[in-house]
């Protein structure tokens, strides 16, 4: 069988946390005007699906692309230790960033992408709703 050519592999977590959508740059009715009820300043919850895919080879002795319990390690101290039950808008991260959930994408990317165990990340994708998605590459 060759060793060419990379899998993927996917796994989902879940992240419950509020936030409020309100940017520094705009006024109080640019802000309504952009966000609506999001910009409500007692913010909402979300029950965020983020799935995390890792690309790479197979490793010829495990059969993995990434042993899933090292990447859950990874992700529970690095992600969700970090945003799970919290207000985003109270993390650093956000501090001059609209914690929208394409921006939620970025910054959880951009923490993983340093640290996986093996492979590489390939993409993070965030379910918001039953029907709002967002999925972020980096690069
Ligand atoms: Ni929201």
């Amino acid at each position: 069988m060759t060793q060419a050519g990379r899998a993927y592999f996917g796994r989902r977590y879940l992240i419950s946390a509020s936030h409020r959508l309100h940017s520094a740059a705009l006024t109080d009715e640019e802000n309504q005007a952009a966000f609506g009820r999001c910009n409500n300043p007692h913010g909402h919850g979300h029950n965020y699906v983020v799935e995390v895919r890792v690309a790479g080879p197979v490793d010829p002795e495990t059969g993995m692309v990434v042993n899933l319990a090292d990447l859950d390690a990874v992700v529970r101290a690095r992600v969700l230790d970090r945003f799970d039950q919290g207000n985003l808008n109270c993390d650093e991260a956000f501090r001059n960033l609209v914690p929208t959930t394409e921006n939620l994408c970025r910054v959880v990317f951009d923490i993983l992408k340093p640290n996986l165990p093996a492979g590489e990340l390939e993409c993070v994708r965030v379910e918001e709703t039953e029907n709002n998605s967002f999925e972020y590459y980096g690069g």
